[in-house]
């Protein structure tokens, strides 16, 4: 049965699609405020978890963790979850990106007016018995330029709102184009820089990366009017606080305005108390709607992976809906399959994996058909779970290339996945396809063509194309009690080289497959073990 934990405070909307989870065979628990050893190890008996910006997912408390498969932010901002260690371990990470677009935007614009309007300092003056309306002259937003950094979700909503309260809004990201820009209203700038100068309000809207961090410092501060006002919604550490609170002291910008910051829980900063400064504790998603609709959403997503497989607003790998993993699902366990049989059949170090796709095949989602191979090809090597999300990371992470061909025509048949391994030694080729919906067959290895099961144990032997292996082969395992279920060879030319591969119902020993490595004419023997015929890997099943 799966479980699933909740991290941190959840709306109660949220829980009760988790208790109403139970009928799909959930179930969760509650215990928040967790952190360091008491946090690894609880994560450690759970499938599933769900979160908002309190707990801490650090790399070592996820370390070793061979259960958790999935980790769902109810909210944006992943930037309390280590991805990377995440990704490394195959759990992957979803958010709920536009459940708390609004009232962040409406907060941004709280703070705009109360800014504006002295309505905290003023509240404040109210309450210590003074009437003081000449003290808090304010400005009103009509007519004053706001300059928006990051026009994504929020940045759009809070320029809207901007329209409607007749500012004029100048905009600044690199991955909208100019048109698009001006399509909503905005004026586009090249640059950052360029916008400094011209704006009265300065509103940011991107998450925290190298480019945006201390966007706003010492230096651009000098760029801007002296009655400007800043305000950022977004993540801490894109203002530098420290330069902010000179700046205010100094009177050299007008005001600032901060739902976020550099570190938090903040209860001490250098801006605090000064005049023109205006602080929430991360607030901005705060609201009944807001919190509702991020918890309903995620803990829609959690149910869905942990019942479907279906994944959505992932931002460790690509989407992956129900249908979409429904039918995908044969060639994936084909990939799956050709991996683990390469991987078993190499020698040396690999280097290099290509996968070929023609026919059908090639206008699916490929790269997940990739990643599952990568997955089965991994399997065996590795102490942790290998699965979709972390295999091509764990490959790429050894120096193994991973090639991906397309081609759409049809061969021989109508779908064919084809994987080529080079090691520093040898390469060797297989090639699969799917009889109707779930009958994975290898028709291919290196360059003989068969037909053979891909699934349960299999003998794969080369020999010479002469009369009389078979019936050796079929001698020496009727000798040991060993069953031949299937059987299929393949040859290059008649009396060239050749490939046997048997299914068996028991493993032979060692002693038999050393007497049928000796027999003459054949030149190598190797058992195989895939997976029971149906069998699908635990990251397939839903
Ligand atoms: P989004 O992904 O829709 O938009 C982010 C935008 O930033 C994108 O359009 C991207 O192109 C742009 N961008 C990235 N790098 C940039 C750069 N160097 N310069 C300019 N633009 C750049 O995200 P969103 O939902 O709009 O959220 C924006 C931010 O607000 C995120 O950091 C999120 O975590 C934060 N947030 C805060 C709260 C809160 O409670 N205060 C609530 C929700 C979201
Ligand atoms: C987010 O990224 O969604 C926000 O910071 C809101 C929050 O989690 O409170």
């Amino acid at each position: 049965m799966p479980r699933v934990i909740v991290l941190d405070t959840l709306s109660q909307d949220g829980l009760n699609l988790l208790t109403a989870a139970a009928s799909q065979g959930i179930e969760y628990e509650v215990r928040t405020g967790l952190k360091g050893d008491a946090l690894r190890d609880a994560l450690t008996q759970f499938d599933g978890a769900i979160c908002r910006s309190g707990v801490k997912l650090t790399a070592d408390v996820l370390a070793g963790n061979h259960r958790l498969k999935a980790i769902v932010r109810a909210g944006v901002g992943t930037d309390n979850i280590d991805k990377v260690a995440a990704t490394r371990l195959g759990i992957v990470v979803m958010n709920t990106p536009a459940g708390n677009t609004l009232s962040t935007a409406e907060h941004t614009f709280a703070m705009m007016l109360a800014l504006s309007r002295h309505v905290a300092p003023a509240y404040q003056s109210l309450i210590e018995h003074k009437w003081e309306r000449n003290k808090f002259m304010g400005a009103q937003l009509a007519d004053k330029t706001l300059g928006i950094v990051g026009l994504g979700r929020i940045g759009q909503a809070v320029a809207k709102r901007a329209k409607a309260f007749e500012m004029k809004v100048l905009g600044y990201d690199p991955f909208l184009t100019p048109d698009k820009t001006r399509e909503l209203g905005i004026e586009p700038v090249e640059s950052i820089r360029d916008m400094l100068p011209l704006v009265d309000y300065l509103t940011v809207h991107t998450p925290l990366t190298e480019e945006t961090k201390n966007l706003i410092d010492r230096e651009s501060i000098q760029l801007l009017k002296p009655s400007v006002r800043l305000i950022n919604c977004a993540r801490g550490g894109i203002f530098d606080e420290t330069a902010l609170a000179e700046a205010i002291a100094a009177r050299r910008i007008g005001g600032v305005a901060l739902d976020v910051f550099h570190v938090e829980p903040c209860t001490e900063s250098p801006l605090f108390g000064l005049p023109g400064v205006l602080c929430t504790p991360h607030l901005g998603a705060s609201t009944e709607e807001a919190q509702t609709q991020v918890a309903v959403e995620g803990v829609g997503l959690l149910v869905d992976y942990l019942t479907t497989g279906a994944i959505r607003h992932a931002v460790n790998m690509s989407p992956l809906d129900a249908k979409t993993l429904a039918g995908l699902r044969g060639e994936l366990d084909v990939a799956h399959r050709l991996g683990l049989l390469l991987s078993q059949l190499e020698r040396g170090v690999a280097k290099t994996c290509v996968l070929h796709y023609r026919g059908e095949v090639a206008s699916k989602n490929t790269k997940l058909v990739t990643a599952a191979f990568a997955a089965g090809f991994l399997e065996n090597a590795f102490d942790e779970d290998v699965n979709i999300v972390n295999a091509e990371v764990l490959l790429r992470e050894r120096g193994i290339e991973l090639v991906e061909q397309r081609r759409g025509d049809m061969g021989a048949f109508s779908s064919i996945i084809s994987a080529e391994v080079v090691t520093d030694k040898e390469s060797h080729r297989a090639a699969g396809t799917l009889f109707g919906n779930n009958m994975p067959r290898l028709v291919q290895l290196d360059e003989h063509r068969l037909e053979a099961y891909l699934d349960g144990t299999l003998l794969v032997f080369t020999h010479q194309d002469v009369p009389g292996i078979i019936g050796r082969v079929g001698t020496i395992f009727g000798q040991h009690k060993i069953n031949i279920a299937q059987m299929s060879v393949g040859r290059a030319e008649p009396g060239g080289s050749a490939v046997g591969v048997l299914n068996l119902d028991q493993v032979p020993s060692p002693e038999a497959l050393r007497e049928v490595g000796a027999s003459p004419g054949i030149h190598s023997a190797q058992v195989i073990q895939l997976p029971p015929a149906g069998q699908l890997p635990g990251w397939l099943q839903g």
